[in-house]
């Protein structure tokens, strides 16, 4: 089984792919991990994320060290992988070692979830199941708000909208793989949601879908 799971920053996507990846037995990818890395390395070489020549470079060059560095979930990392995302030589370059994944799961498992921004429309078209998560700009800025102040920031309010603002914009507008949910993408807002009701929701779709698949 292979589960696409797209949608916008702070939409919940991470919390709802790991009890997915839980509960179905399926191994998890979160796409926005490579991104970060290739962006983190740039700034981490001094370089300008929006240079397309030294992203393909560092996409090319990629190392497990720059997936588990220490900044990766950081706003400035997050910034820079959106611009290296918009990039369609270093999509490309992520493209194999997404779909291999998806095709072979690690460890045995019994299929895949991969969450990002394009799997349901680029990545995996094909996936059994394709969930798109949503919530208004102001809901998913006030949760990474208080993920900031969970992890000890101090955080500006307006400051976090904005950059959530430009985040959106820059995934949105770009012309390679923009965010968007496929046309067969099982779209959830959760914007009044928490995170076992979302759970429910998806739980309850895949399991609709894994049933008339089989009828
Ligand atoms: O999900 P995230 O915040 O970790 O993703 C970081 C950036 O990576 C995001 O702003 C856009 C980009 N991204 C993408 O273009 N395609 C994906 N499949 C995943 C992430």
């Amino acid at each position: 089984m292979i589960i696409a799971l797209d949608g916008p920053s702070a939409a919940g996507k991470g919390t709802l792919a790991r009890r997915l990846a839980a509960h179905y037995g399926l191994a998890h990818l979160d796409t926005g991990s490579l991104y970060r890395a290739v962006g983190g390395r740039v700034l981490r070489e001094g370089g300008d994320p929006g240079d397309a020549a030294h992203a393909v470079a560092a996409a090319a060059a990629l190392t497990e060290e720059d997936r588990l560095a220490g900044d990766l979930r950081s706003e400035a990392v997050g910034q820079a992988a959106s611009k290296v995302a918009a990039i369609p030589q270093v999509r490309a370059k992520l493209l194999e070692f997404q779909r291999d994944f998806a095709r072979n799961p690690p460890g045995g498992a019994a299929g895949a979830i991969l969450d990002g921004r394009d799997i349901g429309t680029v990545i995996c078209p094909e996936a059994d199941v394709k969930l798109f998560l949503t919530a208004s700009l102001e809901a998913r800025a006030e949760r990474r708000f208080r993920e900031l102040q969970a992890a000890g920031a101090a955080p500006i309010k307006r400051a976090v909208l904005e950059e959530m603002t430009l985040r959106d914009r820059r995934d949105s507008e770009r012309q390679t793989a923009p965010l968007m949910p496929a046309h067969d993408a099982f779209v959830l807002d959760t914007s009044a949601l928490d995170a076992d009701q979302v759970f429910a929701a998806a739980v309850e779709h895949v399991s609709e879908r894994m049933r008339s698949r089989r009828a």
